[in-house]
């Protein structure tokens, strides 16, 4: 019988055609986020599923599933999948690492710069037919080059930021669960969480979503930061607290903050909306052609390899998998 794959959402055509070598693949075309009752209809009868960072694959989801044997996350991030239910069931999970570092850092990075300078003001400021000439007094902005920068989170995106930091003369400074001597290699302090908000110019975030780094950055963290600080989040929404965020903003507490995930996203506050300080991305992290291609690519060869009853390149879970079997 031939093998059916459901994709949440439209991929790139390459990876749809690359994935119709291994089975029947169903798409669910609309531009949004697939509501629960659908996707549960959807994935009772398939052999393989292709979510994304925002569509939760619950454990109800999971227990409906009748003959699914893999869930190929198109993401590193893996937090919208319960990787307890999948692993009790004996579905594998995978997700897409490395291929995206580069790509994910330099969006890091364009959100710095975008809010730092003013980019996304001045572009404004331009369009609507304000330019009269070169103002002194216009849209003045912050330093990059030579300031402090701190990353939490140094993994591959992390260490990706603080690498391009070395090429602005950066202080680094980092924080994680513990010390990587490769980015200590590249300069880096290894500090605590306070000490990271109070002495960066820039912070980066870059942890995984978990129990943990819910809310890591919260009212307390936003006051021990600069009034210039800049904060920079491509990592999960909910790592920072969204409403003490905006109050942070609104009254001068911190410069700006770049952000490309959102709490309860697709959602976004009006009140984040309203702020000019903030220059706001929908999830394009990973969004070159060339990373999403590459994606596309992995998800194919985890899917492949459990199809083949190999085991896939990315898989997260077959310790857990061992065990509860
Ligand atoms: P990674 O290599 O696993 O790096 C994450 C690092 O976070 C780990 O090395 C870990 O280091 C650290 N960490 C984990 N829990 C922590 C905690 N409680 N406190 C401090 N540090 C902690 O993952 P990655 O590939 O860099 O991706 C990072 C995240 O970026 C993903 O999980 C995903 O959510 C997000 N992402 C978003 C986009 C986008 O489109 N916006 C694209 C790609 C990835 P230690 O073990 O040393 O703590
Ligand atoms: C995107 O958000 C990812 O985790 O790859």
């Amino acid at each position: 019988m031939r093998r059916k794959i459901f994709v949440v959402r439209r991929l790139l055509d390459e990876i749809l055609d690359e994935l119709r070598t291994l089975g029947d693949v169903e798409i669910y075309e609309k531009s949004e986020v697939i509501p629960k009752r659908e996707l549960i209809e959807r994935v009772k009868d398939v052999d393989a599923v292709v979510p994304l960072p925002g569509v939760g694959i619950d454990k109800e989801i999971i227990f409906s599933m009748r003959r699914c044997v893999i869930i190929a996350n198109y993401a590193v991030g893996y937090n919208n999948i319960d990787i307890d239910a999948a692993s009790e069931k004996g579905i594998l999970v995978t997700n897409t690492p490395d291929v995206l570092t580069e790509a994910t850092a330099d969006l890091a990075w364009a959100l710095m710069m975008a809010v730092a300078r003013r980019v996304v003001e001045g572009d404004r400021f331009v369009r609507e037919g304000r330019f009269k000439g070169m103002d002194p007094l216009l849209l003045l902005g912050e330093d990059v080059y030579g300031k402090t920068l701190g990353v939490v989170g140094a993994g591959r995106i992390g260490m990706a930021v603080m690498r391009r930091g070395v090429g602005f003369d950066m202080r680094l400074l980092y924080y994680s669960r513990r010390r990587h001597e490769e980015v200590e290699r590249l300069g880096a302090e290894y500090v605590n969480l306070d000490t990271l908000f109070r002495d960066s110019d820039f912070i980066s975030l870059n942890v995984p979503y978990t129990k943990e780094t819910h809310h890591l950055v919260d009212e307390k963290a936003l006051s021990l930061m600069k009034p210039s600080a800049i904060i920079v989040n491509t990592a999960r929404g909910p790592v920072i607290d969204e409403v003490a965020l905006v109050r942070a903003l609104k009254n001068g507490k911190i410069r700006g903050a770049g952000l490309d995930v959102y709490e309860k996203e697709p959602y976004v506050s009006p009140e984040l909306l309203s702020l000019q300080r903030v220059v706001l991305t929908p999830h394009i992290g990973s969004a070159s052609y060339h990373a999403r291609l590459k994606m596309g690519k992995l998800v194919a060869k985890n899917i492949r390899a459990a199809f083949e009853g190999e085991v896939p390149p990315n898989l997260l879970n077959g310790e857990q998998i061992r065990k509860s079997h």
